[in-house]
């Protein structure tokens, strides 16, 4: 039916309205009273722009759309995207902390948020969620993913396309959704932003697709290319991934936006001029540009060239307007332009509380050494560190909408907690990096971060003062909000020198520290996890992050979040992750070297946290891996049960997780991967049985020749609180 009528307005249309839709400038400096006047203005007239990307609210996107309807010829109502990425005004937790939850109903319900808020604020569509794989934390990007595994990245692409666009995309309270960048933007060389990818197409297939995918079934409404070249191709001129994947294998049927400028950019790839990769983009299988404006300058030459057809432009065209039918734009163009709607719905009480509820299930206890924490509400604490009163870094990278001045900091948050009983004593202590050049650089939005001018022995002077003064010491560091995110990749992971430094003073007065860390990527912090009895990683919570750490803090709720991506012990060992490969040479388990092995002469090859690693106040005894069968056959069901008991003192969460080996394939596989996982709440001293069922089809895998085949012979079974400490039994599968 929506092709039917995209079709009938087709029929309508000149090629250079046609032309016009695929067309997706920023709104550059729109501001209301200005829609008519303005250079985009003058486009939007002459139909020559598809939609619009980073304006916001209901009266400036109102006068902008207005402009589309009532003065260009066919009245065709403009697309508004935006970068929603983890919440619009209330920030939820960055993407990696939201998927450490592993609480799928809390990410969905973060991205029905999100939506929610920004639909009351004229937006439509939104460029989320990213589904990029990647095991290499030097990766700035790793902030925005959901870390390295392909099934738990599938899961929680899928919570979030189904949050975004409910079940009706038409309601005014949903989103299109945007998956993104495709493809293989998380793996490109030595983890430098925008840089080369050479993969195979197995391991794209087995360990880099599924999330993607998952996106597409759960019925994305739009896909956005990656920066990156896949196989000598940038991806926004690939076929084979646009159409071939995308389309012919995966059934999408939305329309292809590329990154930003990602045309342009095509030129310095060197493939050709502006209007070869415009016109190799578009046959590639791609609708629209944003921003470059090559479809919008090049494709009327091309085609008088006989480069391209008009068939194609009809078909990126035709795609744009059923996602225009589908949004219900043509029956209300202002259907998102609800002024009351956007005076309640945006960052209220209630969006703020889920916000703080979700925050602390997504930070992970890393360590905590003879019950540091929870803290008790009594005595004097310090509070150190350059994050400590830092409200405007709370939301993390990505928060474009977010008011992050408003934002809860740690010390608020404490204050609140406590109240008069805690005396809290505060010393900065350090600046986030000791040189200002590259502090200058991760400046939240352009905005220089605070930095004091200090010198760094008299902060940390001013820092041991209050610990003297002090029972115990919550040190507040690691990265600013934009260390991580795009364009911010860092060689190496560790604390910034000048913060270790302060700590390592600190830690010589003897007073316990509970280091509290901010990051957007796993950070190496060897020094740190062998001389500190507490840290707790808690990413950057968003908007109420500052009340939601003082919750976890002071034990109003058990901390029960997992890593989803490997923290290794120092940069080298990146790339580290779970899910590897044996080798002809692996190592013996438990050892560091042997000579002719596969390891290092200076690190052992375990990380330092590994996958799915995380503690919490209780303590969690795993009874033995029970299954139904130890021989299957075919279509049968195997399940595994496993008794799980809380014989600590407090009520907790845990993420029981499920791997699978297949031992012997006609490819190498992994030595494990995660094929189920539960988060079960559980009191103390109760136990709980947990079930999980496999089948055939959860075992199948892309053989060398990139059939999905399930290859009959022993598996083995291994259920743990985490990657490696799991109990295994082992099974045989029959065709
Ligand atoms: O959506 C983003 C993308 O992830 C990175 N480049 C810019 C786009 C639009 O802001």
């Amino acid at each position: 039916l929506f092709r039917q009528k995209a079709d009938s307005i087709l029929a309508l249309m000149t090629l250079e309205e046609k032309i016009g839709q695929l067309n997706l400038p920023a709104a550059g400096d729109f501001t209301t009273g200005q829609a008519s006047s303005s250079n985009i203005a003058d486009k939007i007239k002459a139909g020559q722009v598809g939609g619009l990307f980073n304006i916001k609210t209901v009266a400036k996107i109102r006068d902008v759309q207005r402009v589309a309807v009532e003065e260009s010829r066919l009245g065709i109502p403009l697309l508004f995207g935006m970068d929603v990425i983890h919440g619009y005004e209330t920030i939820f937790p960055i993407p990696l902390g939201l998927a450490s939850s592993w609480d799928m109903e809390l990410i969905k319900k973060s991205a029905q948020i999100a939506a929610k808020e920004a639909s009351a604020d004229g937006i439509n569509w939104t460029f989320s969620p990213m589904t990029d794989i990647s095991r290499d934390p030097r990766w700035g990007r790793v902030s925005e993913g959901s870390g390295e595994d392909p099934f738990l990245g599938s899961e929680i692409a899928k919570a979030m396309v189904r949050g975004y666009q409910g079940d009706d995309l038409s309601l005014s309270t949903t989103l299109m959704a945007c998956v993104k960048h495709f493809a293989l933007y998380g793996a490109g060389e030595a983890g430098r932003d925008y840089n080369t990818v050479d993969m195979s197409r197995q391991r794209m297939y087995n360990e880099y697709f599924p999330p993607y995918k998952a996106a597409i079934e759960a019925g994305v409404g739009t896909v956005m290319t990656a920066f990156n070249e896949v196989e000598g191709i940038p991806a926004s001129a690939n076929r084979w991934l646009m159409t071939e994947v995308l389309r012919d294998q995966w059934g999408f049927d939305g329309f292809v936006v590329t990154d930003y400028t990602a045309i342009n950019e095509m030129i310095d790839h060197g493939i050709g001029d502006l209007q070869t990769v415009s016109a190799r983009s578009l046959q590639a299988g791609v609708d629209m540009d944003m921003v470059g404006e090559g479809f919008l300058t090049t494709l009327k030459p091309s085609l008088e060239e006989g480069k391209i057809t008009e068939e194609e432009i009809n078909e990126a065209c035709r795609r744009i307007l059923i996602a225009k039918y589908k949004l219900g734009l043509f029956e209300d163009p202002y259907r998102y332009c609800d002024i009351e709607r956007a005076e309640n719905e945006i960052f209220n009480a209630e969006n703020r509380q889920v916000s703080r509820e979700i925050a602390a299930q997504s930070f992970v206890l890393l360590k905590n050494e003879k019950q540091t924490l929870p803290l008790a509400k009594q005595g004097t604490i310090a509070l150190v560190g350059p994050m400590a009163d830092n409200a405007e870094n709370m939301t993390g990278t990505w928060s474009v909408a977010g008011r992050f001045e408003e934002s809860i900091s740690l010390m608020q948050g404490i204050k609140n907690a406590v109240g008069e009983e805690v005396t809290i004593l505060h010393a900065r202590g350090a600046n986030i990096v000791r040189d200002s050049l590259l502090e200058s650089r991760v400046s939240v939005f352009g905005k220089p971060t605070y930095r004091d001018s200090r010198s760094e022995e008299e902060l940390i002077a001013e820092a041991l003062e209050v610990a003297k003064k002090s029972d115990i010491i919550v040190a507040a560091m690691g990265e600013s909000a934009e260390m991580s995110g795009e364009s911010s990749s860092r060689s190496s992971i560790e604390l910034p020198e000048n913060q270790r430094k302060m700590l390592q003073e600190l830690a010589k007065t003897g007073k316990p520290i509970v280091l509290v860390l901010f990051t957007g990527r796993p950070l190496a912090i060897r020094w740190e996890t062998e001389n500190l009895p507490a840290i707790l990683n808690v990413w950057f919570g968003g908007s109420e992050a500052g009340d939601a750490i003082a919750d976890v803090l002071f034990g109003k709720v058990n901390p029960s979040g997992k890593l989803t991506a490997t923290f290794p012990q120092n940069t080298g060992q990146i790339p580290i992750y779970y899910n590897h490969k044996n080798t002809g040479r692996p190592l013996p388990e438990g050892e560091w070297f042997q000579k002719f092995r596969s390891n290092y002469l200076d690190i052992p090859n375990s990380p330092l946290f590994p996958f799915g690693y995380g503690l919490s106040y209780t303590s969690f005894k795993y009874g033995d891996v029970k299954l139904s069968h130890s021989q299957l056959a075919g279509d049968q069901t195997l399940t595994a049960k496993v008794s799980i008991t809380n014989t600590g003192k407090y009520d907790g969460a845990e993420v029981v997780q499920l791997y699978v080996r297949d031992v012997v394939g006609s490819v190498t596989r992994p030595v494990k991967e995660l094929k189920g996982f539960q988060k079960v709440f559980i009191k103390a001293g109760e136990t709980q049985e947990i079930h999980f069922e496999l089948r055939q089809e959860d075992l199948k895998f892309y053989n060398h020749s990139l059939d999905f085949v399930f290859e009959p012979g022993d598996f083995e079974v291994m259920i743990g609180t985490n990657s490696m400490e799991v109990s295994k039994e082992i099974i045989v599968w029959n065709d």
